[in-house]
């Protein structure tokens, strides 16, 4: 088993090179099926995700590779049968259903589990590829759906789901006619995952806005393409926040700071100074951390795969911040690891009153969730001495280079085997 190792205290100083965004990317993936002949993809992170979503889609046909942050794939025949050990590691393996429904006309699928984060439903993606034409049967944990052609139709999401609303954008290049979406989800990968539809030749307009305009067309009307994805705002995010955090000076490169504009409105009020460029964000920590509330909401709101990270930063405000979580329903596995570190922290329901401490203390914690474990990497690299984080089979499905991006700033942090 393998830990990180953190020497607290430290500060930080230096720049960093954002990587291609994790949640544009595995849609990407899953958008080829629906094409033909060879893709490329360029500034894809070598991360556990992509290397999962990799194995899904080889499984089903496709020849693919990543080298060099260049993933390429070539798509010809493609199965409707995906592979249950894969797509039960990874939740976002459901984005494949819609283009395969739409490409074959049947797909099968291990209903995806819940994780630490939320029992994670799909029921807004089953609903509504049904409304496109769906037959959808559930038994024996695997969905199976079945259609003739999908025929466009207007759809109203009762939540704005991100994966919801990509498998029926995807879904519905391929339709009959014409799809509305109402009430679409508007995070930044949606208009990644639309601009890499339309260059592939389908008719997608409105991502990023809550109304989606999806024109049918043809499958001989699909080709492949080539793209370069937007870079991580998570990343982007979590990293500004270890400057804050650390009270350092550090700059971040190949980011777009409008896609993390409420986090670097919050991080002005909890005191730190922001230099902001066309692609890159020089922040400076304050010596003091200002108390600072946040709900987390669907894009453009607070970006709830922040939360974690925005917590650890709070735990050392002067003063007491209220962060709610109104996007998943388990997402304070952070606070009990982050309370053996000193922090003072009360949950009630889906919000947490965080009271500023003076000092976090190393201690050894777990890591339950990807972005929980980003959380108590920010809170290690303050803590006075030394920190030990276990369960970073969870932190390297979403980080690029992690340890080497930090250590390349001045963090003392290491991976280590153990027992
Ligand atoms: C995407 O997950 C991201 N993952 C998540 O990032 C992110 O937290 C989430 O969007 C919200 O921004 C990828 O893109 C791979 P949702 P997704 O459907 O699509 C409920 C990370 O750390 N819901 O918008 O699964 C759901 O339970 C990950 O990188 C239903 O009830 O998110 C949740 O409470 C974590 N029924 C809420 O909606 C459904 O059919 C938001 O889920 C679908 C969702």
């Amino acid at each position: 088993m393998q830990k990180l190792v953190i020497e607290g205290g430290y500060p930080l100083s230096g720049t960093i090179r954002i990587s291609g965004a994790k949640n544009a990317v595995l849609k990407m993936m899953a958008a080829a099926l629906l094409g033909k002949g060879k893709f490329v993809i360029y500034d894809v992170p070598a991360i556990k995700d992509v290397y999962t979503m990799l194995g899904v889609l080889t499984t089903l046909g496709v020849e693919a590779k990543l080298q060099d942050s260049v993933l390429t794939m070539e798509v010809d025949q493609v199965s409707g049968d995906t592979p249950t050990e894969l797509v039960q590691e990874m939740r976002a393996s459901i984005q494949v259903m819609g283009p395969l429904l739409a490409r074959l006309g049947w797909v099968r699928i291990a209903k995806p589990g819940g994780c630490a984060i939320g029992d994670r439903p799909i029921d807004l993606h089953l609903q509504n590829l049904a409304r496109l034409g769906a037959v959808i049967d559930e038994s024996h944990g695997f969905i199976t759906a079945r259609c003739q052609r999908l025929t466009g139709q207007e759809i109203s999401l009762d939540y704005p789901s991100v994966g919801a609303t990509e498998n029926i954008m995807m879904a519905a290049t391929l339709a009959k006619g014409k799809t509305v979406i109402h009430n679409a989800a508007r995070e930044p990968e949606i208009v990644d995952v639309q601009n890499f539809l339309n260059q592939m030749g389908a008719h997608v307009y409105g991502a990023g806005t809550s109304v989606i305009v999806v024109e049918g067309v043809d499958q001989d009307h699909l080709g492949s393409t080539e793209y370069t994805v937007i870079p991580d705002r998570i990343e982007a995010g979590t990293y500004l926040i270890a400057g804050a955090i650390t009270q350092s000076k550090i700059t971040l490169e190949n980011v777009i700071p409008q896609h993390i504009q409420v986090l670097l409105s919050k991080l002005l009020e909890a005191n730190a100074k922001l230099t902001v460029g066309l692609n890159r964000i020089t922040l400076e920590g304050g010596k003091t951390i200002l108390p600072t509330n946040i709900i987390t909401l669907p894009y453009p709101g607070f970006a709830t795969d922040l939360q974690p990270q925005f917590m650890s930063l709070m735990t050392l405000a002067d003063g007491s911040s209220v962060i709610k979580e109104t996007v998943y329903s388990h997402r304070f596995g952070h606070v009990e690891e982050l309370r053996r570190m000193g922090a003072n922290i009360q949950v009630d329901s889906n919000s947490a009153i965080v009271r500023g401490v003076k000092q976090l203390t190393g201690a050894r914690v777990k890591a339950t969730d990807l972005r929980a474990g980003a959380a108590l990497i920010l809170a290690g690299l303050a803590a006075k001495g030394t920190t030990e984080i276990t369960g970073i089979e969870h932190i390297v499905r979403g980080y690029e280079k992690l340890v080497d991006k930090l250590r390349s700033i001045g963090a003392k942090i290491e991976l280590v085997s153990e027992g």
